[in-house]
């Protein structure tokens, strides 16, 4: 197992066991950090736990840990559904769903479970850090930590500087990165940052295509993958993303520059209000219900 660089962090509190959290506490677990999971749901935490465990005992299986090491790592998981387990963390997290309103709620909580100094990150893929921030008391020690789906694989961390965030949060949360092996890099706090400003853009546009009867999504999926090897075609890439999610960065980036250019598209919504949503609900552009779903 890598040790953990990062001597100064001793816990790291991950908030919300979805598939960003599950995928984050499992590499901070693999890098030797000691991980404080909190979700709300008890139901999602088991589920985390169980895939959290399945996911090392994969590692050991693929060579990158041993058992002992996975026995270790699984020691250094705590779970709770009360958010005061964060009272012992001395770096946050943030990655519970992607609403405003609910994510301001759980740093206003935070702010009074967590010391000062305790820098709070958000893994939120398009809402603003710096209106993230502004909830908090600590706008300076608040940064946004982009993690990519799925997490243990994808290099990038985009680390995310709000108007207030200050220079030592930034090196510190993208020392936190480099120390899970990822590639951090800074931008700053823009509607979808830089990665979903330019990648969703393209999958709206490829739904807009299936839309008006340009191609089928196999052969517009087969066009991004064998003309611009892209490993995942758009609307496969959509499909595990989620669509619900694709949907609100869309308004995310539509909303915040008032620009048509960003208008989701109608068939996106369509299936977003019929819950084919992708991988997670078993139908989006491709149907998944008789195949076992590998991701978190
Ligand atoms: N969870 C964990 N590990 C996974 C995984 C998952 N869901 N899916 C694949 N992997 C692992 C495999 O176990 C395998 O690991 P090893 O090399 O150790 O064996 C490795 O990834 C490669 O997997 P495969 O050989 O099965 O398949 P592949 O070569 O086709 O790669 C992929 C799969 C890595 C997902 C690749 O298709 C890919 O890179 N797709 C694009 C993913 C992408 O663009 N992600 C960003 C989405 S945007 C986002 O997350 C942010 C946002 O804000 C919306």
């Amino acid at each position: 197992m890598t040790q953990s660089i990062n001597e100064s962090i001793h816990a790291v509190g991950v908030v919300g066991s979805g598939t960003m959290g599950r995928g984050i506490a499992h590499t901070l677990l693999r890098h030797g950090y000691s991980v404080l999971l909190s979700d709300a749901s008890p139901h999602s935490l088991a589920a985390a736990a169980e895939s959290i465990s399945n996911a090392l005992a994969g590692d050991v299986e693929k060579g990158r840990l041993t058992e002992a090491g996975k026995r270790q790592a699984l020691a250094k998981l705590k779970t709770s559904a009360e958010l005061a387990l964060m009272v012992s963390a001395n770096f946050i997290i943030e990655a519970v769903t992607e609403d405003f309103s609910v994510k301001a709620e759980v740093l206003r909580q935070l702010e009074t479970l967590c010391a000062p100094e305790v820098i709070f990150t958000s893994n939120t893929s398009s809402i603003s850090i710096t209106r993230l921030a502004a909830v908090t008391s600590r706008s300076g020690q608040f940064c946004g930590l982009h993690f990519f789906n799925p997490v243990p694989v994808m290099k990038l961390v985009e680390v995310v500087a709000g108007i207030e965030t200050l220079p030592e949060t930034i090196e510190k949360a993208s020392a936190l990165a480099v120390s899970l092996g990822k590639t951090p890099i800074r931008v700053n706090d823009f509607p979808g940052f830089v990665s979903n400003r330019v990648l969703m853009p393209m999958i709206n546009e490829a739904i807009y295509a299936v839309m008006e009867g340009v191609a089928d999504p196999q052969a517009v999926d087969g066009v991004m993958k064998l003309g611009m090897n892209h490993p995942m075609g758009p609307l496969e890439l959509a499909d595990m993303i989620g669509l619900d999610v694709c949907l609100d960065i869309m308004k995310v980036l539509y909303e915040g520059f008032r620009d048509s250019k960003y208008r989701p598209c109608p068939l996106l919504e369509k299936m977003v209000h019929a819950r084919r949503l992708g991988r997670k609900t078993g139908q989006g552009f491709y149907d998944y219900r008789s195949k076992a779903d590998t991701a978190y």
